[in-house]
């Protein structure tokens, strides 16, 4: 394939320009770990809260290298990383990574030992988060069909939603449907990495717990855990978790996280739990965790 060619020229182009390490120098560098999923399962939240690490570094905004940015070159990726200093780790998180054909393969060929991180919640919740924030836009324009509709009803072609047939009555073929399909994902991902090398965070529990879920990771990224539940504060209008700065004063994600979900029909609630079930077990049996969804 041409971008392994690629990818092989800039690795060479790169070890010849770089000069060598040296551990007082600050330097822009490829990332240790990349959270590269789930939209919408609360991977904003994981980076920010790893965040409160010292040793822990992140660009700002999601790079998208490994699927929209590719022909931009390693260079340019390069270049999206903050500065770090020896022992030090650079994060990336672009959500699309996921459920992105080539981004396992093309992560691999940068570098196999990258550390690949998951965050995943109950798919069905999933769904109904995704569909919350594209119809964001579109509902005030009034130009948006429900939530059901696009579940399980006529669904709407001219929003690229392929739903000519129904999965156990769900339009399985709709994005925010199929990207809840967590093992079929998963499977690119394994080809690609050792299940070592993978860490599955709990993206209720991330909610729920995020010291617990926060410490998990550090551990998995080699770091001594420093996140604390003294660390986190609560959101007193949306009621998410928040960081704790020194002052006391909450740093809390921003307007377009955590927003309010539409109320769903029970059925078809019902019918997207039934839907996902053996999907969802499929996914436990090859990561071999479980989650009660
Ligand atoms: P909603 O806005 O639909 O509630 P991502 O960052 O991967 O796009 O995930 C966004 C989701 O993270 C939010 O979806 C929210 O449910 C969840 N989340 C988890 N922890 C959060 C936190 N501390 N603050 C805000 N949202 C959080």
């Amino acid at each position: 394939m041409n971008y392994r060619l690629l990818l092989l020229f800039h690795l060479f182009y790169l070890s010849r320009t770089i000069p060598l390490p040296h551990s007082e120098i600050a330097k822009k560098r490829f990332p240790d770990a990349i959270i590269v999923g789930v939209k919408k399962a609360g991977t904003r939240a994981l980076l920010e809260f790893l965040k409160i690490n010292p040793l822990v570094k992140a660009p700002g905004p999601e790079v998208h290298f490994f699927d929209k940015n590719f022909n931009k070159g390693l260079e340019w990726y390069r270049e999206q990383m903050p500065e770090t200093m020896n022992g030090e780790l650079t994060i990336e998180k672009s959500p699309a990574y996921f459920h992105s054909k080539n981004a396992p393969e093309r992560i691999k060929m940068l570098n196999p030992n990258t550390k690949i991180i998951i965050v995943v919640r109950d798919p069905v919740t999933r769904a109904i988060s995704d569909y919350t924030q594209s119809s964001s836009k579109r509902k005030r324009l009034g130009l948006m069909p429900s939530f059901e509709e696009m579940a399980v009803g006529n669904c709407a072609m001219w929003l690229k939603a392929n739903c000519t047939t129904k999965t156990r009555g769900v339009n399985a073929g709709w994005g925010a449907i199929r990207i809840g399909v967590y093992h079929k994902h998963m499977k690119r991902w394994l080809d690609n990495f050792p299940m070592q090398n993978i860490h599955i965070v709990d993206g209720e529990k991330l909610i729920t717990n995020p010291a617990e879920e926060v410490s998990r990771t550090e551990k998995f990224l080699g770091l001594t855990p420093v996140a604390k539940p003294t660390n986190f504060g609560i959101d007193p209008i949306k009621k998410f978790p928040c960081v704790k700065k020194s002052d006391g004063e909450l740093h809390c994600l921003g307007k377009t996280k955590g927003r309010p979900h539409p109320d769903v029909k029970l059925d078809v609630l019902q019918t997207l739990k039934e839907f996902y079930a053996p999907e969802n077990k499929r996914f436990f049996q090859m990561v071999n965790q479980w989650f009660d969804w």
